[in-house]
């Protein structure tokens, strides 16, 4: 059976903080949440203040009753460990506990997220308050799993981290000779003589060492993940049977490896918080569900967190049209989640996200929010029958995307020849052109089996090792099509330049040698000899073995190849020299895709059209998404489970509507 839906019923609901409210204002909430169709609350998020209101002393009076009533009920609870926001006995008993900034700020208690991950407090404190809800609830019939932390993400620089850092340094390293010469660390006098030299990398004076910086988000990362791992450990003895997660935030913050906390839980969730409006919207949250979906590796998957209407970021606001909420959590649920989750159930009078949107808005149950939730709660009701076990899958995709965190991380160093490479745009850039051609796409980690695809693309993977690029090889030899952007492979593992030439790990593969590095400034372009535009970047291209399908007709690498595809096995390995415009990015993925005989999913599918099958055991549903303002069509057999249409053959699909179609 599903651990997570219990093979019955798709997840809805979303973080609930009873905590904050009179029990009066609970009854009110449940009435609600049952006119809503709610199968499931979060319950704990930050909550440890009143959990642990004193430090030993615990406070779950509270939370029994709230368990119990939701239960009664029929609401099932995600319980999760309060353990991303330490209370105030926390920093005056542990004053040393606190996180230190980069430039040596420490802070206090005030907001949330305030913790030093190495310090041995706070890993303590984490730890007893963890056990004691395993203790208490990891048996109790209400609960469908538990929701460890929330969003892992925070660094520390001070002592206690200096002291992990250095012993990570010496599981890598060995001793310091090699870690000298990995940090190259003679320039500007930086040669260690002894472990207690080295420091995490707080300010510097001017630009600091991009091995020592990218070594350091590496080791954050894996502190982060032993965070996880202190809290799995203990929910895994005293709740075996159900299952673990943290919720991920979407690839914004740098300290967090998606791949290793993927593989650490029994499922995985993700937070997602739209940056898009309309089409564009949509083609962010399928970037988003695809990357769970991948993450998840085949695990099952759960959109944890999204918001209700408006959400407020720093220098933008993002508000929810209409039927919006509707189609991103039908969206998620095609590609995948066991249902689809907000943040929050009701919105907070007071606090820093009291304007934050929510199930249940300020105004209360007579809202288009909280009608529009209705509507979707009473929609995830009927797709009941899709959360059977085994679920979650999608049909097989034939693209894959290089998702890399060292990439990532080291894109951020200071050392680049511009500051205008970005690795998560460059990613997402490709994976919305192949969303609008209606081509899924799975993101992979380097050194995975690559069998499944036909198509494999590399952005900005800076970092590659030798096997990487045997990889490569052996994908294209074998008949697959691959394309590689500018400076991919340019360093090896330790962040140091591969000599003689750029993108050095894969030009055998590429047919190529790269003598010259020419990046451009912001807003400056150049033009290639089949029309199209470059920009960020250009290079002086030789050709070993490869063939230009381009070349460059402006600036100083005219007359020499821009793009170039290089024949070798039975497949192609291209590789594009600049940032092309929308259009000729666009022509080379349709020429690529060509190539590797892969079509869109389904007729008609793209330009806003989405249509994904998920599977569930034997069966398969055809979920067609219309994110446009205008009709669409598209061909498909079977009946509509929302609405019990029978269909056979080519049909309409208005703006804006959803069909679940099972096959
Ligand atoms: C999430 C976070 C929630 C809430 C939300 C607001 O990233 O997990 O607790 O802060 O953002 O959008």
């Amino acid at each position: 059976m599903n651990r997570i839906t219990r093979g019955n019923r798709l997840l809805f609901g979303g973080d609930y903080n009873p905590e904050q409210w009179s029990e009066e204002t609970w009854l009110e909430d449940v009435r609600l949440m049952k006119q809503a169709h709610v199968t499931t609350a979060t319950l704990g998020v930050f909550a440890w203040s009143s959990l642990e209101p004193r430090e030993g002393v615990f406070e779950f009076g509270w939370l029994d009753r709230v368990i119990d009533l939701l239960w009664a009920n029929g609401i099932g609870v995600m319980l999760s460990t309060p353990t991303a926001s330490p209370p105030p006995w926390f920093t005056k008993a542990h004053p040393e506990a606190m996180p230190i900034t980069k430039a040596g700020l420490k802070l206090v208690h005030g907001s949330r997220d305030t913790y030093n991950p190495a310090a041995p407090a706070y890993r303590e404190a984490a730890k007893r308050i963890t056990r004691a809800l395993g203790e208490r609830y990891g048996q109790h019939p209400a609960l469908q799993g538990w929701h460890i932390h929330n969003e892992y993400g925070s660094v520390s620089y001070g002592p206690f981290v200096d002291d992990a850092f250095r012993h990570w340094l010496q599981g890598r390293y060995g001793d310091l000779a090699s870690l000298n010469r990995a940090w190259s660390s003679a320039f500007w006098s930086q040669g260690y003589g002894e472990w207690d030299e080295i420091l995490a990398p707080q300010q510097t004076q001017y630009l600091s060492n991009p091995t020592h910086e990218l070594d350091f988000k590496r080791f954050s990362a894996e502190l982060l993940l032993e965070c996880y791992r202190d809290q799995l450990t203990i929910l895994r003895q005293l709740s075996p049977d159900l299952p673990l997660t943290t919720n991920f935030i979407l690839s914004s913050w740098l300290n967090f490896d998606h791949w290793d906390f993927a593989d650490a839980s029994d499922f995985v969730s993700i937070d997602f918080y739209l940056d898009g409006d309309g089409v564009e919207g949509a083609a962010h949250a399928a970037f988003g569900a695809d990357q769970a979906r991948s993450f998840a590796r085949g695990k099952p998957w759960l959109l944890m967190e999204q918001a209700a209407n408006t959400t407020v970021r720093p220098g933008r606001i993002v508000a929810k049209p209409a039927g919006e909420i509707l189609r991103t959590s039908a969206q998620y649920i095609a590609n995948g989640s066991q249902g689809a989750l907000f943040f929050q159930w009701r919105a907070g009078l007071g606090g820093s996200e009291s304007f934050h949107s929510t199930m249940v808005p300020h105004v209360g149950e007579d809202s288009r929010t909280f009608r529009e939730v209705t509507e979707l709660g009473a929609f995830i009701e009927r797709m009941a029958e899709v959360a059977e076990q085994p679920s979650g899958q999608v049909n097989a995709r034939k693209v894959a995307i290089v998702w890399d965190s060292d990439s990532w991380w080291a894109a951020e160093g200071t050392n680049l020849p511009s500051n205008g490479f970005n690795f998560q745009s460059a990613v997402r850039r490709l994976h919305r052109q192949l969303w609008f051609k209606g081509i899924g796409v799975d993101f992979v980690r380097p050194g995975d089996d690559l069998d499944q695809y036909d198509l494999l693309l590399i952005a900005g993977q800076l970092i590659a090792s030798d096997s990487d690029a045997e990889s490569l090889e052996r994908f294209v030899r074998g008949g697959g099509q691959a394309v590689l952007w500018y400076f991919s492979g340019s360093f090896d593992t330790d962040f140091r330049v591969i000599p003689n030439g750029y993108s050095g790990v894969f030009a055998r593969t590429l047919g190529i040698r790269v003598e010259e590095l020419l990046p451009l400034n912001s807003g400056e372009t150049v033009l290639l000899d089949d029309g199209a535009t470059g920009s960020d970047w250009s290079e002086v291209v030789q050709l070993r073995g490869a063939e230009a399908i381009a070349s460059y007709s402006t600036g100083f690498a005219s007359g020499q190849p821009a793009i170039t595809r290089n024949s070798i096995g039975a497949g192609h390995a291209y590789y594009v020299s600049t940032n092309l415009d929308s259009d000729r990015l666009s022509a080379l993925l349709d020429t690529v895709l060509g190539a590797a005989e892969i079509e869109p999913d389904a007729t008609g599918a793209g330009g806003g059209l989405e249509i994904v099958r998920r599977h569930a055991g034997d069966q398969t549903y055809l979920f067609v998404i219309n994110h446009t303002d205008t009709e669409r069509s598209t061909a498909a057999t079977g009946v509509d489970i929302l609405t019990g249409i029978h269909h056979d053959g080519d049909l309409l699909v208005p703006a804006g509507v959803i069909l679940v179609i099972k096959e």
